[in-house]
């Protein structure tokens, strides 16, 4: 039974540094003019309300992305990081104003071009309808209502060949952080070239170190960790902090980040939030 609703949740500080990350990749791999293939292998619905009643009750947007001055971010960070938070920025600002947030297929398919194609897997009936009429006037995209740690690596190699993929599902069921960390091992070992983002929270920090054992015990290579929480680990909380883990991430990525991060923290967290970057498997 799927509880797991991401209306609950859009726009809060984890999509923020999630889809700053996804954006920031994004805008590096279409920088080369060879097609891309995008996969989602959890979806979600594609796109938000900001006042729906569902984030109305968490409030969980108003304590990201609608706490942020986007603009004084921009204006804060030096010339390679503009340009990659540009990414992110320019792309959420449309929604914002009609107080929506994107979802990350509708992110990745703002950025992406013609000749690009995305893949998105989501389990849930009703998001993925949700998900269809959001994206339906768009041929680039195919939808699959199926399980996306099944059948992700089927579609791998692409015909494109070069491939940037996001594994972000709910982390209800504590088998996801395994699965996670085996469906990026599967798809480094079927693509050795391929961005692979994987989002997680930290909820208990002991399920992330699994997470984090599993990929470095395998031939993975160039592996980055970038989180970002808004209180010390508390396991009686909730979430507190979340993290994106990076295969074969842009070169310029850590730095970025080690100056996006800290804004970050600056806006949303000034007394107990922290952030880190760093290398955990070189290339
Ligand atoms: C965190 S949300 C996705 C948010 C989205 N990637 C974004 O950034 O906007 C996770 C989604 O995965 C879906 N889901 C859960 N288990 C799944 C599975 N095994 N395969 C595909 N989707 C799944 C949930 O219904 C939920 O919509």
């Amino acid at each position: 039974m799927l509880s797991y609703r991401h209306a609950f949740h859009a726009g809060n500080h984890a999509d923020v540094l999630k889809h700053m990350v996804l954006c920031a990749g994004l805008q590096h791999a279409t920088r080369k003019e060879t097609p891309l293939f995008y996969l989602d292998t959890h979806a979600g619905a594609g796109q938000y309300r900001l006042n729906s009643v569902e984030a109305e009750r968490t409030g969980e947007a108003l304590e990201g992305i609608l706490k942020l001055d986007l603009q004084s971010m921009l204006n804060a960070v030096s010339a390679q990081s503009k340009q990659m938070l540009e990414s992110y920025i320019s792309t959420v600002q449309p929604w914002l104003l009609r107080k929506q947030y994107p979802g990350s297929p509708l992110l990745a398919a703002s950025m992406l071009r013609r000749n690009d194609h995305l893949h998105l897997f989501e389990l849930h009936e009703a998001e993925f309808s949700m998900l269809q009429r959001h994206m339906q006037d768009d041929d680039r995209v195919q939808m699959t209502l199926a399980d996306g740690f099944k059948n992700s690596l089927a579609l791998l190699p692409p015909v494109q060949k070069r491939a940037v993929v996001l594994i972000d599902p709910p982390y209800e069921i504590k088998d996801d952080y395994i699965r996670a960390a085996e469906l990026a091992a599967r798809i480094h070992g079927r693509m050795p070239g391929a961005q692979i983002l994987i989002w997680y929270p930290v909820v208990r920090r002991g399920d992330v170190g699994r997470l984090l054992d599993k990929l470095r015990h395998g031939s993975i290579r160039d592996l980055w960790q970038f989180e970002f929480g808004l209180k010390p680990d508390d396991e009686d909380y909730g979430m507190t902090a979340s993290g994106m883990l990076v295969i074969n991430p842009p070169w310029t990525l850590p730095d970025v980040m080690r100056e996006c991060l800290p804004l970050l923290q600056q806006a949303l967290a000034p007394l107990q939030g922290h952030w880190k970057v760093e290398n955990l498997l070189a290339e």
